[in-house]
C-alpha cells in the first residue's frame, strides 16, 4: 500500500501533535454537489450508486477535488447492514429510507439472513479498495457503519421515525428480544467494520444518530453497551498502525463520561454542546471532533470564519480536536460556502499548534 502523505487527521485522534486542526465534514458527498447529483442520474439510484465501486468512488473523491479535506469517508450507508439481512431497504423520492419488511417479533428475528460482510456486503469491500486505491496514500479512509440501536430503529420502524415509539415500546415491553436483536446486529456491525479494515479502511467512525432519543439509562442499556461490544471485537492495528474508532452519538453531550469510556479514541459530538467544557471533561481521555452548526453554512463566509474561530479558541491549543459539522452538511448549502469553513480552519488553526 502507497505511504500515507497526511496524516494529521490520524495524528489528531491519537491526541499526538499536529501543524494545524485536520478537518473533515459528515456527508461531505452528497446533494449539496452539482457534480453528486450528475453521478447520481447516471447511477439510476442512490443504491445503484453504493453498490457500483467506481462510482462509489468518484463521489468519494468529489468533494477532496473541491476542498482540501483532511479525511475521505467511503460513499456508503448505514442502512446497507439491514438490507443485507434480508428486509429489503428501497428509497422514496423525498420520503427518506424504507424498508419491505419489519421486525417486531420473536419470527422476524428468526428470519433474518445471517451475514458474512466479507461475502454480503462485498460490494462495500469492493469500494473500499478501489478508494484507497485511487486516494494513493493522498489522505486516511474513514470507514463507517450505524450503531446497533440507530440500525433497529429503522429496523422496527420499517423507516426514519419522530417518536420512536415501536422500537422503544420493544426495548421497554420487550427487553429480552431488543436485546437478542441488539446482539445480532452488534456481531454483525463488528464483522461489517472488520472487514472494511481489512479492506482498506484506516479509521472508523460509528454513527450512533438516534442514540440520544433514549433516557440516560437506556441508553447505557441499548445503545452504549453494544457500542462497546463492537468496539471489543474491532482490529486494534492495520499496517502497523492503530485504526481509531470514532463514536458520534447525535444529543449525546450529556453523557459525555460514560462514552468516553466506552473504547473508543474519540467521541463526536454535536452542536448542541460547547466545546470547551466537552475538553474540560473528557479531553484527558479522548480526542474530540466537531461541532459546528451544519446551518451555520447557510450564513455569510464572513460569519462563518467567525464561528470558526470561536470553535477554534474554545477548543484551545493543542492537538485532539477534529475539526467537523455537528452533524451531516444539508443538502441546500453553497458549496462555496464549504470553501469558506474548510480554509477558515486550514488558516485560523495553526496558531493553536505552535511551541
Ligand atoms: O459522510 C459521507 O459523505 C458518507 C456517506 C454517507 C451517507 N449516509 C450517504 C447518503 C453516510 C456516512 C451516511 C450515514 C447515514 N445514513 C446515517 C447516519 C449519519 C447521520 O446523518 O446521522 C443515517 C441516519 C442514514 C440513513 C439515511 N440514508 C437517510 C436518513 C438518508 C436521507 C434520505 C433522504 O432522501 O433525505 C439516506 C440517504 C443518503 N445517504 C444520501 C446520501 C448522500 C442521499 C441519497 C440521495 O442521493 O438522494
Amino acid at each position: 500500500m502507497s505511504e500515507l502523505k497526511n496524516d494529521r487527521f490520524l495524528r489528531a485522534l491519537q491526541r499526538q501533535s499536529v501543524d494545524r486542526t485536520p478537518i473533515w465534514m459528515m456527508r461531505q458527498a452528497g446533494r449539496y454537489l452539482p457534480e453528486y447529483r450528475a453521478t447520481r442520474q447516471q447511477a439510476g439510484s442512490f443504491l445503484d450508486l453504493c453498490k457500483n465501486a467506481e462510482l462509489a468512488c468518484e463521489v468519494t473523491m468529489q468533494p477532496l477535488r473541491r476542498y482540501p479535506m483532511d479525511a475521505a469517508i467511503l460513499f456508503s450507508d448505514i442502512l446497507t447492514v439491514p438490507d443485507a439481512l434480508g428486509l429489503g431497504l428501497y428509497f422514496e423520492e423525498g420520503e427518506g429510507p424504507k424498508f419491505h419488511k419489519t421486525v417486531r417479533s420473536e419470527a422476524d428475528l428468526a428470519g433474518l439472513n445471517s451475514i458474512r460482510a466479507e461475502d454480503d456486503l462485498g460490494y462495500v469491500m469492493n469500494a473500499v479498495r478501489t478508494i484507497r486505491s485511487e486516494l494513493n496514500g493522498q489522505v486516511p479512509l474513514i470507514g463507517f457503519s450505524g450503531s446497533p440501536w440507530t440500525l433497529a430503529t429503522y429496523m422496527v420502524e420499517g423507516g426514519s421515525s419522530k417518536d420512536f415509539a415501536n422500537v422503544k415500546a420493544m426495548a421497554y415491553d420487550k427487553p429480552e428480544l431488543m436485546h437478542q436483536l441488539l446482539t445480532l446486529l452488534a456481531d454483525s456491525v463488528a464483522d461489517y467494520l472488520s472487514a472494511q479494515v481489512r479492506a482498506g479502511a484506516q479509521a472508523l467512525q460509528i454513527f450512533d444518530t438516534w442514540g440520544g432519543s433514549l433516557s440516560a439509562a437506556g441508553y447505557c442499556e441499548f445503545s452504549l453497551q453494544y457500542m462497546k461490544r463492537v468496539i471489543e471485537r474491532l482490529p486494534k492495528e492495520a499496517d502497523g498502525r492503530p485504526v481509531p474508532v470514532i463514536v458520534f452519538t447525535k444529543g449525546g453531550g450529556q453523557w459525555l463520561e460514560v462514552i468516553a469510556g466506552c473504547g473508543a479514541q474519540a467521541v463526536g459530538i454535536d452542536w448542541t454542546t460547547d466545546i470547551a467544557q466537552a475538553r474540560e471533561r473528557i479531553g484527558g481521555q479522548v480526542a474530540l471532533q466537531g461541532n459546528m452548526d451544519p446551518s451555520m453554512l447557510f450564513a455569510s463566509p464572513a460569519r462563518i470564519r467567525q464561528e470558526v474561530d470561536t470553535i477554534l479558541a474554545a477548543y484551545g491549543r493543542g492537538s485532539g480536536h477534529v475539526f467537523n459539522l455537528g452533524h451531516g452538511i444539508t443538502p441546500g448549502v453553497n458549496p462555496d460556502h464549504v470553501t469558506a469553513f474548510v480554509d477558515a480552519v486550514q488558516e485560523l488553526s495553526p496558531q493553536y499548534h505552535q511551541g
